[in-house]
């Protein structure tokens, strides 16, 4: 049974920050994944990262429009920690070999995004996720002595011991079908956010809530789960990302009368302002009958009006993209998008050290929720979020590791694990099909639990998941084998987005009010009375989630009212 200090599960930015911290500090590592590396959902971040390194530019100024972007509901201490410590994370990855863009006097170049008062996003075109994702990995490879990769792995459970202690996990080797258990003296989750709950969606397919159900599984609280956040711009086709880095560069938002409708929500900032504030402008002009494209659903973003030079060179990801996908050259004519699921902030509750409430168990990334989003993300602030408290994890987790015998862990947990897989393939065929039941759950969250919501809708999506749960037990798969049974590791998938959309709804009922991305349209105000709190859920005896409250933490900025 492999033993490490510290088992890291996930291997995107934070994953792999959180290893290179971890053995920096002297532990041993073991960083596993269910995709290679590379191929980790931080290689689709494309817009950039956000540190105060201007000369004009001050990490307060970062920090508020971060809590002004999170309508308030944002913990500050954390913030504070994430801005303050941002430039000097940007100034590693360059010494590490980012090649973040220069302007012409040879200092970063910093493009504008959404919600900042200043241009402080430092990039590398428009594939600064995977820029920085391709640098970590190398970087690795230098501690190849002490940490372990294990790459097409994938977990099935995490182990807790005697005492209630996280102690390791159990896993199958995708590419063989063996199952393991691995023991740790730490454990961080790193394992990304849960896009696939919806669809369509900006996520990777591998976004799965795997972190998010394990932990909760376990009885670690989860935390903000009603906040979804739509991006503004995903290609209205099939909803893939078109960077803000657009809108940064000059790009507008225009409606079927060819009008910047974005002066009416948001006149100083138009299409800058924060996220949820634009997606929403968006779709009341999309319900009110001016969209645009075929079917009226969607809105024109005009990047015609950015120099062609400049996007071809800066955002020549979206230029293939909007080739590939939509035959449209956005260096000559409008292309039509739409709001769409891009995040979550919401996540496994953790401290400003990425230590949850389970003794040896930390989470980073967009699994965990510190919580520096809060009701609302600004663009730029994922692969900070990503990197600071990958890395603190990774610290704090290695000298919690030096202090403390290895665990002994029980082999029983690696049991349940198999005969629940043997389970799961000797299912009669005949039930309805994992990939249909998934269809349902992300046709229905991205109708009744979007950018607008209501009390039916969201009764009625917490009614059909507990059907789609039931339905779950008994769907059949094809697969029978043992080598790369994808089918297998779809069912369990399928299991961990049903608990993860399931925690969604019930925050979403619960919070009865409008703050960032969370809009009750029949409690459309915000109200700082009763709801400046955080929605805490843990499983319950009977499986369904139990909510509780935490306080929202204020240190220098009271809640104002938001505009843009
Ligand atoms: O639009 C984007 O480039 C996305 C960035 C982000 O979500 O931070």
């Amino acid at each position: 049974m492999p033993s490490h200090d510290v088992l890291i599960i996930g291997a995107g930015l934070a994953g792999q920050r959180a290893a290179l911290a971890a053995a920096e500090a002297g532990a041993s590592v073991a960083i596993l994944s269910k995709v290679h590396p590379v191929r980790s959902h931080s290689v689709a971040a494309a817009g950039g990262m956000n540190a105060a390194i201007a000369l004009d530019d001050d990490w307060t100024s970062h920090a508020y429009d971060t809590v002004k972007g999170s309508d308030f509901l944002g913990d500050q201490d954390a913030i504070e920690i994430m801005c303050s410590e941002a430039p000097a994370e940007v100034m590693h990855l360059e010494h590490i070999g980012v090649t973040f863009y220069r302007n012409e006097t040879g200092h970063l170049d910093l493009r504008a995004f959404g919600g900042a008062s200043k241009k402080r996003t430092a990039y590398v075109a428009d594939i600064t996720g995977q820029a920085i994702l391709h640098v970590l990995y190398e970087q690795l490879m230098r501690h190849h002595e002490t940490v372990d990769r294990f790459e097409e792995w994938f977990v099935t459970s995490l182990i807790l011991d005697d005492d209630g202690g996280c102690a390791g996990a159990v896993a199958r080797d995708i590419r063989s079908g063996d199952m393991q258990v691995f023991n740790a003296k730490s454990v961080i989750l790193a394992s990304g956010g849960a896009g696939q709950c919806y669809k369509p969606t900006t996520n990777a397919l591998i976004c799965t809530a795997d972190g998010i159900a394990q932990a909760y599984a376990v009885g670690a609280p989860l935390m903000d789960m009603e906040m979804v956040q739509y991006h503004p711009t995903t290609l209205a086709e099939n909803g893939f990302l078109i960077t803000e880095g657009a809108r940064g560069e000059g790009a507008q938002l225009l409606n079927s009368e060819g009008r910047r409708f974005m002066e009416d929500t948001a006149p100083n900032k138009m299409e800058l302002a924060s996220r949820d504030v634009v997606s929403r402008a968006e779709q009341i002009e999309i319900n009110e009958g001016r969209g645009v494209g075929p079917d009226g659903q969607g809105i024109y973003l005009d990047i015609t009006v950015v120099p062609r030079k400049r996007v071809l060179e800066a955002l020549r990801e979206i230029v293939n993209i909007g080739r590939d996908f939509a035959g449209t050259d956005i260096t000559r004519e409008p292309i039509v998008i739409r709001p769409g699921q891009h995040y979550i902030m919401g996540g496994v509750k953790t401290d400003t050290d990425g230590a949850t409430p389970i003794t040896g168990l930390y989470a980073a990334g967009e699994v965990a929720c510190v919580s520096v989003h809060g009701g609302n993300r600004l663009g730029a602030n994922s692969l900070l979020d990503t990197l600071i408290f990958g890395r603190r994890a990774g610290e704090h987790a290695a000298r919690r590791a030096t202090n403390i015998p290895p665990p002994s862990t029980r082999d029983s947990r690696l049991r349940e694990d198999v005969a629940r897989i043997d389970t799961i393939i000797a299912r009669e065929r005949g039930g309805r099909r994992v990939s249909a039941i998934k269809d349902e759950l992300g046709t229905m969250m991205n109708q009744k639990v979007a950018v607008f919501r209501d009390e039916d809708g969201l009764q009625e999506a917490r009614e059909t998941i507990l059907r789609l749960k039931e339905e779950a037990e008994v769907a059949a798969i094809d697969d029978r084998g043992t080598v790369f049974n994808q089918d297998v590791l779809g069912a369990i998938e399928l299991g961990y987005l049903l608990d993860c959309a399931q925690a969604t709804v019930v925050a979403a009922i619960e919070r009865k009010e409008s703050r960032g991305a969370q809009f009750r349209t029949d409690y459309p105000d915000r109200d700082d009375e009763e709801w400046l709190k955080h929605i805490d859920l843990t499983r319950g005896e009977d499986g369904d989630p139990e909510v509780s409250y935490s306080e929202v933490t204020i240190t220098q900025w009271q809640p104002e009212v938001r505009k843009y």
